[in-house]
């Protein structure tokens, strides 16, 4: 029997803050599995623990005290320029704000993970045209963020996540600070990323009708997963 792997394992994570005498349980216990392929969403009121979650198993963050790994590989107990190097092939970041760099243009915006990567400026230039491309910005290529919509700026960090060809994409509210139109089209990209491109998609957001884009739901609450709901898979013709 072959084994199903997890891309990611997450076991007994505790995130603790300590401000002043103060102790935050921004996570406390939290166990789970993502199998490669997954489209997971992430939801719980603010203050609920969701982006410490997703920078945790995203090794942004360390765990107070737990385990994660990727595709069994025990990740946080690595050295910060291990879990760099794991982090920068592994993972795509796409965040609220977009997290654009202002002074470069899309393209070198898209460009930036490749060569943190060693990857040659010619092969660099390509793959960001081509990345550009996929989110259907070849002719804003040369345009500064602040020279895009909200929505356009979304689609560069996409492209710029996608760069490296990354397994994971996790998103934390990507679609927070878009209107309704730009945040449709945002999901339809995520979603196409990972029915087409089988990517591994984990989404945070608070909103319900944006988790609803996912195939699993899980909720937090107070640093615990309180609840989890799975969509049931489509029955193909064939089946019987
Ligand atoms: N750097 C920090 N130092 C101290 N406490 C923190 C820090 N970051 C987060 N917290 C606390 O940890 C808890 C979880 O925060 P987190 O940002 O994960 O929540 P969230 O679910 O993402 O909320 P939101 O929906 O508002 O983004 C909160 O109580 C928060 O105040
Ligand atoms: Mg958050």
């Amino acid at each position: 029997m072959i084994l199903e792997k997890n891309v990611l394992t997450a076991k007994d994570l505790v995130k603790r803050y300590e401000v002043g005498d103060n102790v935050v349980m921004a996570l406390d216990g939290i166990d789970l599995n993502v199998q490669p392929g997954e489209y997971l969403a992430i939801m719980g009121p603010s203050g609920s623990g969701k982006t410490t979650l997703l920078d945790v198993l995203s090794c942004v963050l360390r765990p107070s005290t737990g385990k994660v790994y990727i595709h069994n590989q025990l990740v946080s107990g690595m050295n910060d320029e291990e879990l760099a190097r794991i982090r920068g092939k592994t993972i795509g970041f796409v965040f609220q704000s977009f997290n654009l760099i202002g002074r470069l243009t899309a393209k070198e915006n898209v460009m930036l993970p490749l060569w943190f990567q060693g990857i040659p400026k010619k092969e660099r230039e390509t793959i960001a045209i081509e990345m550009l491309k996929n989110v259907g910005l070849e002719k804003r290529m040369h345009h500064k963020p602040n020279e895009l919509s909200g929505g356009q700026k979304q689609r560069v960090a996409i492209a710029r996540a996608l760069a490296v060809n990354p397994e994971i994409i996790v998103a934390d509210e990507p679609t927070g600070n878009l209107d309704s139109e730009s945040g449709e089209k945002i999901l339809e990209i995520i979603q196409e990323l990972n029915q087409n491109q089988k990517k591994t998609i984990i989404m945070v957001t608070h909103e319900r009708y944006v988790a609803e884009h996912a195939k699993r739901i899980i909720y937090l609450k107070d640093g615990k997963i309180i609840k989890e709901e799975k969509k049931p898979e489509k029955r193909t013709k064939n089946a019987f």
